[in-house]
């Protein structure tokens, strides 16, 4: 790990976030809509699925809702008041408290799926989002996917009134208050290191508000460009 994560918070901020999360315009109207849209298609009751960076859960009660087995959920989140609320909400699935720049990940004895990392990977600088990424593929089955999103580098270098070329660390507002940061990884970088890791890109979506969001008071300020990025990745067979 190189010091540049930066996504620790302390026990108030994750309760503020996680009383933010499910109910915030960006992930009803923009996230969710196209997350569920990306991963829905290879859902089936026997997906075994991963989800990094899980916080208090709302991933995976989004994949609990598209079928998917609580017990064949693998949480993996280093905040100790996430991971217990975590535990709390899914008390079948298995919640694992760990950095996912250690690897190998503890605890996980099947071959994944399905892997989601939303609104995660970027407090993880290239070196270590490679890292993660080389480990999700050793853990998927050949095929498997991964969905990921990120807030989109366009947005947060606007609004940290930065250099897009600069891959410096980000700061920026944080919507449920206070400040949060942003390796400052490009759009690229992102493809790049997920094709190094084993990765074909099946899609990438820059989502914008969905239809019935656009009129709720928050919308003017998600609707002037792109807010998220999301990819789809499949594992590569890498006996070829
Ligand atoms: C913005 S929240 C997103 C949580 C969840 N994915 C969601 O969509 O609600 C970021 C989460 O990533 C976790 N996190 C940040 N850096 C991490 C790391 N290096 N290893 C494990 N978890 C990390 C935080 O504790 C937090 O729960």
């Amino acid at each position: 790990m190189d010091g540049q994560n930066i996504g620790r918070w302390s026990a108030e901020e994750a309760i503020r976030y996680d009383d933010f999360a499910t109910r915030s315009f960006s992930w009803r109207y923009i996230e969710k809509p196209s997350l569920r849209t990306l991963v829905k298609p290879y859902i089936t009751t026997k997906t075994v699925a991963l989800d990094l960076g899980c916080g208090g859960g709302r991933i995976i009660s989004m994949l609990r809702d598209l079928g998917v087995a609580e017990k064949f959920v693998y949480g993996l989140d280093s905040n100790p008041t996430l991971v217990d609320l975590a535990r709390k909400r899914f008390p079948d699935a298995n919640i694992i408290r760990t950095e996912l720049t250690n690897t190998p990940y503890p605890g996980i004895t099947r071959s994944v799926d399905l892997a989601t990392a939303h609104l995660v990977l970027q407090y993880l600088s290239a070196d270590d989002l490679s890292t993660c990424f080389k480990e999700v593929r050793r853990l998927l089955k050949p095929g498997g996917w991964m969905a990921i999103g990120v807030p989109h580098p366009m947005r947060v270098i606007e609004q940290a009134e930065s250099c897009y070329f600069s891959r410096k660390l980000q700061v920026v507002r944080a919507p449920w208050g206070g400040v949060t940061t942003s390796s400052g990884l490009t759009i690229s970088d992102h493809v790049n290191v997920a094709i190094a890791a084993g990765f074909n890109i099946v899609r990438m979506d820059e989502p914008e508000i969905a239809e019935h969001g656009n009129l709720h008071r928050e919308a003017a300020s998600y609707s002037s460009g792109p807010t998220r990025l999301m990819m789809l990745m499949q594992a590569t067979d890498l006996r070829r």
